[in-house]
């Protein structure tokens, strides 16, 4: 009897419907962020990923599938797709579409011949996003807020977000400098592999999981130290930006990711669920500003991350996720004829705004609105009786929360957005009750 391949795994008719529910989650939460797809092919030439992602990586120099074609070209199977989608917008000129800002996303299966484990396979699926044509910050804590909220969208919460910066070419190449001169006394105290990336991929010591806790490493010189003033500038107003998006993320100087792509901001999310242990890294990415040009295309700068499917989906079944993450932002109580002309507006305007939101349109009595609202799985309730009328108010709750108040009815909207958008990550301060920072 066969067996399927080390590394791989079916996907059963059983579990397909949670598969096919994350996939819509994803594609709803890049539509608000006005990310288009992109499909590219599942093996490339071979020199693509040399020269993309860097021969001396341990996914290229380690873990690609190469095969020779029947013309005895190389080829190999996208161990990820942030060089076949460069490849692709080079190759189709999509610089030079009308909008001068290409976002792209991508969903679809990765390979790298890598020890399989649990959340680690031969065969991975990636959802990715790609970003072109912006150097702006903005853009940067775009991406990471994208991120953020497809977790936020799929209520996965136990997570941290961990940034760094690595500068710009220039201070990227300062930095290795400062780097090898520190480790070339003690190189010889750590692994072996760390000596032989002291030749290869010296900034790969930073984050090695053998040594990350030596004292040599810990006093080793931070990328965050050496940056230029530009780059200092560009990491400084990102995390503005986050903060101000209130974003929670914390910066981890030692973050210099795998691929050599990377100039100035990189972000990784962990994801802290016990059974995945090592693999708990569900999302990585950062900027490649020279990326573009190194494979051939115009000097355009790039920005974006991926997340592993496979991890996002342990996360969800450690939620015990039923594969259905289909939700409301609000559920509208109409209470009362006199009222429905009003809540009918009230309704409208929330949708106008995006806020997915129904009503009962059956009369049901008050005991099997809060069922439909749960089947709904619905975050915000909200009553609008002839109480609330008179006084132009209506009444909110948080069903996450449990915290419930009366409003002025015209700041519905307002008031649900504002509370979707506070940190629903465990920040330090909402371990504690009466919260100010996330109310809680
Ligand atoms: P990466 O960190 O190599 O980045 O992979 C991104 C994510 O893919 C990881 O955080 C992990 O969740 C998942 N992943 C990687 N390898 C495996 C595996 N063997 N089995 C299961 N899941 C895996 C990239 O691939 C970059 N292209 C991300 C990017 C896009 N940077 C900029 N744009």
């Amino acid at each position: 009897m066969y067996q399927k391949m080390k590394g791989t795994y079916d996907i059963l008719p059983k579990d397909i419907d949670k598969w096919l529910r994350l996939e819509k989650t994803i594609r709803t939460v890049s539509k608000i962020y006005n990310y288009k797809e992109i499909r590219t092919p599942i093996f490339e030439n071979s020199e693509l990923f040399h020269r993309g992602v860097g021969s001396e990586t341990d996914i290229v120099s380690k873990e690609t599938y190469d095969f020779l074609d029947r013309g005895k070209r190389s080829n190999t199977l996208r161990p990820e797709g942030t060089a076949g989608v460069v490849r692709s917008y080079i190759e189709n000129k999509l610089y030079a579409s009308n909008a001068s800002i290409q976002k792209l996303y991508y969903m679809g299966p990765m390979f790298r011949y890598e020890r399989p484990q649990k959340g680690r396979y031969r065969q991975f699926l990636q959802f990715g996003v790609e970003a072109f044509g912006s150097n702006s910050p903005q853009l940067d804590a775009e991406v990471i807020s994208y991120a953020v909220n497809i977790l936020k969208a799929l209520k996965i919460k136990d997570v941290e977000v961990h940034i760094n910066s690595i500068g710009d070419v220039e201070s990227k190449a300062t930095y290795k400098e400062a780097l090898l001169n520190y480790l070339a006394p003690n190189i010889n105290n750590l692994c072996t592999d760390c000596q032989k990336r002291y030749t290869t991929n010296p900034l790969r010591i930073l984050d090695c999981k053998i040594d990350k806790d030596s004292e040599i490493l810990q006093n080793a010189p931070k990328p965050l130290d050496y940056l230029n003033n530009e780059s200092q500038s560009h990491f400084t107003e990102t995390v503005a930006y986050l903060d101000a998006m209130k974003i929670n993320y914390k910066i981890n100087k030692n973050l210099v990711r795998g691929l050599d792509y990377y100039t100035h901001t990189v972000f990784e999310v962990n994801a802290n669920i016990d059974t995945l242990g090592a693999q708990n890294t569900i999302c990585g990415g950062g900027r490649y500003n020279n990326l573009v040009k190194s494979l051939g295309g115009p000097d355009i700068p790039g920005i974006g991350f991926a997340f592993g499917l496979e991890r996002l989906m342990f996360a969800l079944e450690s939620l015990s996720f039923k594969g259905d993450p289909d939700y409301l932002h609000l559920y509208l109580m109409i209470l009362g004829d006199e009222q429905k002309a009003d809540g009918m507006a009230i309704l409208n305007r929330c949708r106008l705004g995006g806020l997915f939101a129904d009503i009962d349109f059956l009369d049901k009595g008050m005991k099997a609105k809060w069922k439909q609202a749960a089947k709904l799985n619905t975050r915000f309730v909200a009553i609008y009786g002839a109480n609330e009328k008179e006084n132009d108010v209506i009444n909110v709750k948080d069903q996450e929360t449990g915290k419930e108040i009366t409003i002025d009815k015209h700041q519905l909207y307002n008031h649900i957005v504002e509370e979707l958008m506070k940190p629903s990550a465990a920040c330090e301060s909402c371990k504690e009750d009466n919260c100010d920072e996330c109310g809680e």
